[in-house]
């Protein structure tokens, strides 16, 4: 799909399907209105026929019969404006982009509603919206598959700058869905580890990879213990991002958990409980997605993407509860519930980065099944000590159109994961899970600033809505290239 700019009139303006918003409850926007007088006041007719007022997702359409340069014009419903934020733009160029697909109309114009940065968000939304993992069907549905080949923004070329900086992202969330959506026979550790090392033909990017006798011979106990039943081998992933301007300061460091598949270990999970985990790798996804924008971007700020992958699989040699591990801190865990294996790996990456002196860590990870049962599936828990900091990530989830929620952190469930043999246990008590889940990583983040996002929920979709596909949704990778550009 090919995203341009142009300064055309609306009506001026060649396709073969011209899209236009209209927030709820207001008058139709100069553009509209003037779509509307060369097609003889149709459009108003037709609005007030099905009682259309730009509530949102609704629509009104029209063929043009050749009286203006679109063959269709389709008005969009944007709700009301203080209720429509940047997710809802995007939204609105998804469906823009289903309509133009189910009509097969590949040529299609969108007039922003607002100036600023709402082509950008069109334009994301076009792609992100356009996105289809069937690389795995050998038979494609529907052919030939209608496509659009080219969608143009009616603006003016300020707008340039913001869509191509689109275009970027849009491609680097694809690829973080695609993998969250591969399966875990094809998304294994090493799969994480070659998409990092392709990173490094960017300047400014050096990658490092830490293969099993290495995660071995730096005392990560967590990750080994999680991997070891597994016939693929783990691998630590560390990317790193230097500005090409010096003085950038302390990097932001970035943690992913990277299980490629959770079986539960011999805390084995039930047939229903683990078809999905394939995707437990989301928060990697996240931030190698992220990773992938930034040595792109190139902005000035230094930023590091860290990612424990591994399997957890069960057999002869798998860890089992009672096992108590040396960590990569050097403290000691003692395994109550193998199932709870993101947190014994993260407590490794997340010790691994605090040695970076990070200016912040934030890490991402398909963490508890509590947090969807709390927050439901469209919103990530954030937790953190640091009130500053929750509020700088809460605040950059907010810009960037994504839903995050701030729980609390409460030493009271805290001594819920104390142990009698070791310095913690990774098994909480019977409630609030996320928190206590929360709390365990909160042992290994040493003096760092840190939050931690359980994305367990908005990992992954249910259905096709809007600009988010059915399956992996790339999830944080917006809130943190906002965090990024807030740090500068
Ligand atoms: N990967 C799961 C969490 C999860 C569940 C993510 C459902 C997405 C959807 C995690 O490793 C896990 O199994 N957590 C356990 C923790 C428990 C054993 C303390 C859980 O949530 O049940
Ligand atoms: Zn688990
Ligand atoms: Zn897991």
């Amino acid at each position: 799909m090919k995203l341009s700019v142009t300064r055309a009139e609306p009506t001026q303006f060649t396709c073969d399907l011209l899209v236009i918003g209209r927030y709820q409850d207001e008058a139709p926007s100069a553009a509209e209105a003037t779509l509307d007088g060369a097609l003889g006041g149709a459009l108003t007719a037709a609005a007030e026929r099905l009682r259309f007022k730009g509530q949102s997702r609704k629509k009104v359409a029209l063929d043009t019969a050749g009286r203006v340069g679109a063959a269709r014009v389709l008005v969009l419903g944007l709700g009301k404006r203080d209720e429509a934020g940047p997710a809802a733009l995007r939204d609105h160029a998804a469906l823009a982009v289903d309509e133009a697909l189910a009509l097969r109309m590949p040529v299609v114009g969108l007039v922003p509603p607002d100036a600023d940065d709402a082509a950008a968000q069109l334009a994301l939304g076009a792609l992100l919206g356009a996105y289809r993992f069937d690389q795995l069907k050998s038979e494609k549905e529907d052919e030939p598959r209608p496509r659009v080949e080219s969608v143009t923004l009616l603006a003016d070329a300020a707008a340039e700058a913001g869509v191509r900086r689109a275009e970027i992202i849009a491609g680097s969330i694809n690829r973080a869905r695609t993998l969250v959506n591969e399966p875990a026979n094809i998304c294994t550790p090493e799969r994480l580890a070659e998409f990092a090392r392709g990173l490094a033909k960017h300047p400014g990017v050096e990658v490092t990879v830490l293969d099993e006798d290495e995660i071995r011979a730096r005392g990560m106990g967590g990750l080994l213990a999680v991997s070891q039943a597994a016939t693929q081998p783990p691998r630590f992933i560390h990317v790193k991002y230097t500005p090409q301007k010096a003085g950038t300061g302390a990097p932001l460091v970035l943690v992913g958990k990277g299980l490629t598949f959770d079986s539960g270990g011999l805390s084995i999970k039930t047939g229903k409980g683990m078809v999905d985990m394939y995707m437990d790798m989301a928060g990697s996804a996240a931030v190698l997605g992220t990773m992938d924008a930034v040595a792109q971007l190139q902005p000035d700020v230094a930023v590091h993407g860290i990612v424990g992958a591994c399997e957890n699989m069960i057999g002869g040699n798998s860890f089992r509860p009672s096992d108590v591990l040396k960590m990569y801190s050097g403290k000691t865990v003692e395994v109550l519930n193998t199932d709870a294996e993101g947190r014994l790996v993260l407590a490794d990456a997340l010790h691994y980065a605090a040695q970076l002196k990070p200016r912040a860590i934030i890490d991402l990870a398909t963490l508890t099944g509590a947090c969807m049962v709390g927050l439901g599936n469209f919103t990530a828990g954030l937790f953190s000590d640091d009130d500053a900091l929750a509020d700088e990530v809460a605040q950059a989830a907010k810009q960037a159109g994504e839903k995050v929620w701030r729980l609390p952190l409460d030493p009271k469930l805290a001594e819920t994961l104390e142990s009698k043999r070791a310095d913690v246990t990774n098994l909480g008590g019977s409630w609030g899970g996320a928190i206590t889940a929360a709390q365990f990583l909160q042992h290994f983040k040493g003096d760092a600033r840190w939050a931690h996002l359980d994305i367990a929920g908005p990992a992954m979709a249910e259905k096709d809505d809007g600009y988010v596909r059915a399956g992996g949704t790339g999830f944080g990778v917006l809130t943190l290239l906002q965090l990024i550009e807030g740090a500068r």
